[in-house]
């Protein structure tokens, strides 16, 4: 049985309820470009709102991380990986938590507890020092030499920057090495490697800076899949563990070098890594496209990277070995995330398309910076140059700093990221908070906008065909934008028909009711579901009078009232049948 559906059938065993992974890309929040914990889909409930599914939860959930970009290479670290989760919203917490945990690695994994350590909270300013946590790890077995207090930069979760659900954790490591196993932990020791992370979320860290407690005691756990494999399969290496094993396989074929020779390593690894990031975005409902703004960037200079690597291994670009690879890391995940076989198609087409815009600017953008560096006085790349190669050559501000290394130059990095934002080509969120991932906080302007997105979808349905459906939404601070399937352009006539009509639900005061019913009641009672979208088992449904009924997680405004006056600001294609409308509330 794989490591995935043995965690979630023991934690069934323990009255959780699985949940199917949202989708990589979150749906309207803006906050993040991509989910980066299993909790993130759940920080309403985590705040308190009642799950539909209960107060037990498991799952194992598609996360990207960016901040990890630039270690990739090494053995451990990848941009997607894929987080073993259980959580309690205000159910058991930490005894039961860490009694769950160690079964689950002596037991049912059979992990020798000899080789297990643990760290725990050690107190700050407002936070105890976690000593719940210490008696427990001893009734399960833990000697006192392998437990450790640590503070805030290593046991409190998220991070004491970030804003929403938060709190002290207990992360537990595995002594990976094949040296005997020394008595005392050291957690600075890297053969000490964490496992797993029981994060005890009780508090909410606020804007202004306070922390308050959150309406009920969590509990919110995080075990990386492909790091507990490699464990389990008795290596060190990620990319030997069968989660990687078939694309390496296939990257050694091509490109006919060996992996273990360390002038290959690393290239292979971030090939393999890049392409399988790239396979989950692309095939992710949202359907992104590389481009030059947020999830489409990361998209494209991920491709445009793998290729760079791919040529580094004198692979020949212009073969169909980036579609070999999509395809291995298809067929793998496929049982597990249907989206992938749905989607295959689209991820083919969306790489073939890339490469061949990328052949054509990475030969013209080399032969610019061949120039550039030959006319250069210093050994600096300033930020007028590092902007024209990019808004010129395309080049990802990465691949001119990659290149800049290469040949001993430094690049004024934070010169470019001014230009770039002046060019408003990142939207004003906040690009560091969205580029490295955070927590999402929904503000009112959110909530608002997300309730606008259900009155748009009915009035759609009136004034164009009953058929239209939602494809993607997104919503930000200044804007919504909504993606819809429809074949032909919107005529002026029928987008001021839609606008008239959203504004007079908003003007008819109209409450707006949330129920909890079963998907088959849902779909009974002609709600609106997303056809691509895996809903669990039991589901929420917003009703807004007689006007629309959508499954969907909220949260939303209470009456549509509070929405303001709705207009529409543009109307265009999106991808082929899908238009897109972006528009304000004022
Ligand atoms: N949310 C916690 C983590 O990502 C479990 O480590």
């Amino acid at each position: 049985m794989d490591l995935r559906e043995k965690f979630v059938k023991y934690f069934e065993e323990q009255d959780h309820v699985y949940l199917p992974s949202a989708p990589v890309i979150p749906e309207n929040d803006p906050t993040v470009l991509f989910n980066t914990a299993g909790m993130q889909p759940l920080v309403p409930y985590l705040k308190g709102e009642k799950h539909p599914l209960g107060k037990r939860l498991v799952n194992y959930q598609k996360c990207i991380r960016l901040t990890d970009l630039d270690l990739v290479g090494d053995s451990t670290h990848h941009t997607f990986f894929e987080m073993l989760g259980n959580w309690s919203l205000g159910d058991y917490f930490k005894e039961k938590s860490i009694k769950y945990s160690f079964d689950f690695l002596t037991r049912i994994l059979k992990i020798d507890p000899n080789y297990l350590a643990v760290s725990i909270f050690k107190g700050n300013d407002f936070v105890f020092k976690d000593i719940e946590s210490e008696k427990e790890w001893l009734k399960q077995g833990i000697k006192k030499e392998r437990i450790v207090y640590l503070g805030e930069e290593d046991n409190w979760w998220p991070n004491m920057e970030s804003y929403g659900p938060c709190g002290p954790d207990t992360e537990i490591f595995y002594w990976r090495s094949k040296d005997e196993v020394p008595i005392n932990f050291d957690p600075y020791d890297s053969r000490w490697v964490e496992i797993w992370n029981n994060v005890f979320m009780e508090y909410n860290h606020n804007e202004n800076g306070t922390y308050t407690e959150l309406k009920s005691k969590n509990v919110d756990t995080g075990m990386g899949y492909e790091r507990m494999v490699t464990i389990l399969e008795g290596l060190e290496d990620n990319y030997k563990s069968s989660v990687f094993k078939n694309i390496i396989a296939e990257i050694c074929k091509i490109s006919n070098l060996n992996y273990d020779d360390p002038k290959y390593t690393k290239s292979m690894r971030i090939i393999a890594d890049h392409i399988r990031t790239a396979v989950f975005i692309i095939a992710d409902d949202s359907l992104i496209k590389p481009s030059n703004t947020d999830q489409g960037y990361i998209l494209r200079r991920l491709i445009r990277r793998a290729i760079r690597y791919a040529n580094i291994l004198n692979i020949d670009i212009n073969s169909d070995w980036d579609i070999k690879l999509a395809n291995i890391v298809i067929d793998q995940y496929c049982p597990y995330y249907e989206e992938l076989s749905r989607n295959a198609s689209v991820v083919q087409e969306v790489l073939i398309n890339e490469k061949v815009k990328f052949n054509r600017t990475l030969e013209k953008g080399l032969r610019e910076w061949n120039k550039i560096i030959g006319q250069l006085s210093d050994n600096k790349i300033n930020k007028d140059i590092a902007f024209k190669l990019y808004d010129t050559y395309g080049f990802p501000i990465e691949l001119t700093i990659e290149l800049a290394y290469e040949h001993g130059f430094k690049v004024d990095e934070k010169g470019f990221y001014d230009k770039f934002k002046e060019h408003q080509l990142i939207s004003k969120v906040g690009a560091k908070q969205k580029f490295q991932g955070g927590l999402s906080s929904t503000s009112d302007v959110n909530i608002k906008y997300h309730t606008a997105t259900h009155l748009l979808n009915a009035a759609l349905k009136k004034v164009l065909d009953s058929s239209v459906h939602q494809r993607g939404s997104n919503i930000n601070e200044e804007r919504m934008r909504f993606d819809f399937s429809w074949h032909q352009k919107v005529t002026e006539e029928q987008l001021k028909q839609i606008e008239k009509l959203v504004n007079e639900y908003i003007q008819a005061k109209i409450p707006i009711i949330k129920k909890e019913m079963s998907k088959e009641e849902a779909l009974k009672l002609g709600a609106e579901a997303m056809f691509y979208k895996q809903y669990a088992d039991t589901v929420s449904v917003y009703q807004i009078g007689d006007i629309s009924m959508e499954l969907c997680g909220g949260p939303h405004v209470t009456n549509t009232s509070e929405l303001g006056t709705f207009k529409i600001i543009k109307e265009e294609a999106s991808s082929s049948g899908v238009r897109r409308i972006k528009a304000i509330l004022k």
